[in-house]
């Protein structure tokens, strides 16, 4: 069993033997007891997500014990709070236990009772504090999924490298073609920092006249205090405003000097080698780095990511989403997507307006493109089966979202019986659930 810190517990009485006493005996019993003469002392002291018990009299001059079980229970009603009440006084043990109070103990009692009871509430605390991370991380996730969507393998990867990095305060570089995702990824992992309260503020490097650079740098930098400074086209800082950067990167020592976010869609080595970066500044942004893959190495999440932008689309414009041939999906699949995902989403919404005057063909609306030979763009060639399969899923997820989930229709349109259907869902994840 891994060792766990011991249980925090805070003792609330005016009477400071039996403070004392108390105290002693949780310390002895392996808990972490604080002291406190009154209720308004532990109130200020306890914060809301207290990973302890409270254990507090009830009778006390000023705030007493129900009326500090009251206030804390007002924080968070899961806290744990053991009342001492006075013996024989049983109205107020009802009172208490029906305000929420975790257990009562009346005096005298055995000190082998309070360490029961408090062990009790202790792992109790610590389960609902566990529960409570657990949710939230589930919530982060899937709105990291809503606004970074995509199923490939390279894109879990990449959330799972946006979530780790979130965790983290060092800098981060975010490299990856135009289009990729690369501005909201920075708004991410914001987000998902302990620097969320704190603000964003954006510099693009691109557009930074030598002239007022010192000035806005400062500015800027004394802006983001307490939050990140996002460096966008951090390679295209011109070469006389670098070493203001590391210098105000330097100087910036005081209070809480904001975490710095940059992102560039050159080739990291390039930047260095290619002398864009001196390196003294390369390697003070480059804590860690984050690689956002082009949209061409994502197989299947170009259909998916086009279903999402023309269902929006539609929805914004009054319209219904196009419904693609096989010969679409085969046409946006094997698309080099030069403007990646900015570029698909452009396209999509231009699908949707074609639409509303009749049949579009997707393949007409792309602009040509050489698609680079597969060995070049780094991803695999990808063997018919794969084709067929993507097409195969998103032909059953476009018929159920028509359908809204209505499998004994999609039945019909596809021509398909019951079994084959629901053993196709299986086999590629779908879940009629999402299309109700
Ligand atoms: N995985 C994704 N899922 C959904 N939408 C996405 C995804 N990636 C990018 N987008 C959308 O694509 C558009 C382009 O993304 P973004 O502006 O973050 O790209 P960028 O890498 O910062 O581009 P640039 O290099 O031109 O600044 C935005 O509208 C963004 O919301
Ligand atoms: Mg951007």
């Amino acid at each position: 069993m891994t060792q766990q810190a011991p249980i925090p517990v805070a003792i609330v009485d005016d009477e400071e033997d039996m403070r004392a006493s108390i105290s002693q005996w949780m310390d002895l019993s392996g808990f972490a007891p604080a002291g406190y003469e009154t209720a308004e002392a532990a109130l200020e002291a306890v914060p809301a997500d207290y990973p302890g018990v409270v254990l507090t009299d009830v009778r006390m001059p000023g705030m007493d014990g129900l009326e500090l079980l009251h206030a804390l229970q007002a924080r968070d009603r899961e806290l744990p709070v053991i009342l001492l009440t006075g013996h024989g006084d049983v109205p107020m043990a009802v009172e208490a236990m029906q305000a929420g109070a975790y257990d009562f103990l009346e005096k005298p009692f055995s000190p082998e009772r309070l360490s029961d009871l408090v062990r009790h509430a202790g792992e109790t605390r610590r389960l609902v504090l566990e529960n409570r991370r657990l949710r939230r991380e589930r919530a982060e996730g899937s709105a990291l999924t809503r606004i970074l969507a995509g199923e490939s393998p390279v894109m879990q990867r990449l959330r799972e490298d946006v979530m780790d990095c979130a965790g983290s305060d060092a800098n981060v570089l975010i490299c990856g073609e135009t289009g990729t995702g690369k501005s909201v990824i920075a708004r991410a992992l914001h987000a998902n920092s302990r620097r969320s309260e704190g603000p964003l503020i954006t510099l693009n490097c691109a557009a930074l006249p030598e002239e007022t650079a010192r000035e806005e740098l400062s500015a800027r930098i004394a802006e983001a205090h307490g939050g990140c400074l996002f460096l966008d086209n951090v390679a295209e800082m011109p070469a006389e405003v670098q070493p203001l950067m590391v210098q105000a990167i330097q100087e910036q020592r005081e209070g809480d000097p904001p975490r710095i976010l940059a992102a560039t869609s050159e080739k990291p080595a390039e930047i260095v080698e290619g002398g864009k970066l001196r390196k003294e500044l390369f390697y003070r942004l480059a804590g860690m780095e984050i690689f956002v893959p082009p949209l061409r190495d994502r197989g299947e999440d170009v259909l998916l990511l086009f279903e999402t932008f023309a269902s929006s689309a539609a929805e914004e414009h009054e319209a219904s989403p196009p419904s693609l041939t096989a010969e679409d999906a085969g046409a946006l699949m094997q698309h080099g997507w030069p403007g990646n995902v900015r570029q698909l989403r452009n396209l999509a919404e231009r699908a949707v307006l074609r639409a509303k005057r009749g049949p579009v063909v997707i393949s007409e609306l792309l602009e040509p493109d050489v698609p680079a030979p597969a060995a070049e763009i780094g991803g695999d060639p990808r063997p018919l089966k794969e084709h067929v399969e993507a097409f195969e899923r998103m032909l059953i997820r476009n018929a159920l979202r028509r359908h809204r989930g209505s499998i004994a229709e999609v039945m019909r349109e596809l021509a398909l019986p019951r079994r084959t259907l629901n053993e196709k869902m299986a086999r590629y994840s779908i879940s009629r659930s999402d299309f109700v």
